[in-house]
């Protein structure tokens, strides 16, 4: 079994020959109109366009049942509190998003859940069938079904899969405050378009102990694949490499990460038991705030890709911000949803320029990278420095601009989502802001001939075994 069994690639049709799209008059992008009607949505509502999100297996328990789940694109959406954000289709829209209305309704009875990850494999698939094959209102069979062994969570009610090589206990957020004395949270969940998001507090966190010792790695390729046809518009790939030299130390980036390693965290576990070794989180947000820029990072891994965050300045000039935290929240209308840092807690959790820019504007672009020596310099330009002093950002990160859209559009990104601002959420130190997608932009290289190619797994091998 090879990771690469796992990936699928967007997309699968032509959009040359699908009336929806038209081509720009520049040649090089396609784009097509948003939201789609609810006929079209009916007849065909896999995403309109492609965005990398991870997926994550979720149980939660009431009273004696217990249900089981799959959410596409869970997210870290929050770091203090530290807090994940799943989304739920609650309006049906088609076969392919049904309500989940017996899992929502436990999970608001239960205020827990397990958010969990199984090595790719026999364990996996089997829970897979069984969320597949199995019915909805009929979801606490599904643990069943699968023939996978469960033993419970520290924490909290919801059963854990014995297999799971990491575990996220949480539970729904709880009205509080941020570091301005806003209120925050009011309600753990949001309904945005199809969809309810639940915002929920990580309590502990179980990692597999020979992955917390560092005799295996966690394996997360964060960048889609994909190779551009069309020539270089004007983009200069020396010019962000130069400009990182300039900087002299800007944070590292890879789209190939392994966990844990010389770059990453190191997982401070207060315990092991059962295999795994645990961390638990402070309740408060207060007693969880780590001020120290090293220290505020994330205590583990969790699967994530970054969406390229465009944004126009008051005086014009286009910026853009590589953002972990994005992820895909309604299906319809489609709506994106970066979470923006407005706390200003040290340098690695600081007020980014592009907040104003957004909630002035009342609009963001989002490109999707990926992996790409040229992207990763981009990457790492765009993401350390602020346009706030570096006007000429954009360029300096290598990548340059595309006509047609709103907000601005990167001539070397394959997929561009031009987004307008209908809500903004809270969430201590991040604001998620919700973009109902507008239009479409797509380079004319993405074909099923020259898909993006996406793995939403990530891989678990001993140190040194390559992928098989
Ligand atoms: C890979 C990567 C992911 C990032 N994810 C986020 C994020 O999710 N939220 C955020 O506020 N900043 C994030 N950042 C940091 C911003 O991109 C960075 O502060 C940027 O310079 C802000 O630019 P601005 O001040 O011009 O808006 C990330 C940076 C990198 C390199």
């Amino acid at each position: 079994m090879t990771i690469e069994s796992y990936a699928y690639g967007w997309p699968r049709t032509d959009l040359a020959a699908d009336p929806a799209w038209s081509l720009e008059p520049s040649g090089r992008f396609r784009s097509r109109a948003m939201p789609e009607s609810r006929e079209q949505l009916a007849a065909d509502s896999r995403w309109p366009a492609f965005f990398p999100c991870p997926l994550v297996l979720v149980t939660t328990r009431d009273g004696e049942r217990v249900y089981l789940e799959k959410v596409v694109g869970a997210s870290v959406v929050n770091r203090f509190p530290y807090t994940l954000a799943l989304s739920f289709c609650k309006d049906a829209l088609s076969e392919r998003h049904y309500v989940r209305r017996t899992f929502m309704e436990a999970l608001e009875r239960s205020g827990s859940a397990a958010v969990q990850f199984l090595p790719p494999g026999p364990g996996l698939d089997a829970a897979m069938t069984a969320i597949l094959e199995g019915a909805e209102e009929h979801s606490d069979r599904r643990i069943a079904a699968s023939g996978l062994a469960t033993r419970p969570a520290r924490t909290i009610d919801a059963p854990v899969f014995r297999d799971a090589h990491m575990v996220y206990e949480c539970r729904l957020v709880k009205p509080g405050k941020d570091f301005e004395g806003k209120a925050i949270n009011a309600r753990p969940y949001a309904d945005v378009g199809s969809h309810r998001i639940f915002f929920l507090e990580i309590n502990c966190i179980q990692l597999r102990q020979d992955i917390a010792r560092g005799e295996s790695q966690i394996h997360w390729r964060a960048l889609p694949r994909w190779w551009p046809h069309l020539p270089d518009a004007a983009g200069n790939a020396a010019v962000s490499e130069e400009a990182l030299k300039r900087l002299g130390y800007v944070k590292g980036y890879t789209p190939n990460y392994a966990f844990p390693s010389a770059g990453t965290t190191a997982f401070e576990a207060d315990g092991v038991e059962d295999g795994m070794a645990y961390r638990a989180l402070a309740p408060l947000p207060e007693d969880q705030v780590e001020v120290d820029n090293d220290r505020a990072r994330w205590p583990c891994f969790f699967p994530s890709s970054v969406g390229m965050i465009t944004s126009f300045t008051a005086d014009g000039a286009a910026n853009v911000m590589p953002c972990g935290s994005t992820t895909i929240v309604s299906r319809h209308p489609l709506v994106v949803a970066p979470c923006v840092s407005y706390a200003a807690i040290n340098d690695r959790y600081a007020r980014r320029q592009s907040l104003d820019d957004i909630r002035r504007t009342r609009r963001f672009g989002c490109g999707v990278p990926f992996i790409d020596e040229r992207m990763v310099a981009a990457i790492r330009y765009s993401g350390n420095v602020s346009i706030e002093t570096d006007r000429a950002k954009m360029a300096n990160a290598g990548l340059s601009l595309a006509s047609g859209g709103h907000t601005p559009i990167i001539d070397e990104m394959p997929v561009h989502f031009d987004c307008k601002v209908v809500g903004e959420i809270l969430l201590g130190t991040h604001v998620m802001f919700l973009g109902e997608v507008e239009r479409i932009f797509v380079r004319a290289d993405v074909s099923p001939d020259n898909p993006l190619s996406w793995i939403p797994w990530a891989d678990v091998r001993p140190v040194g075994q390559e992928n098989t």
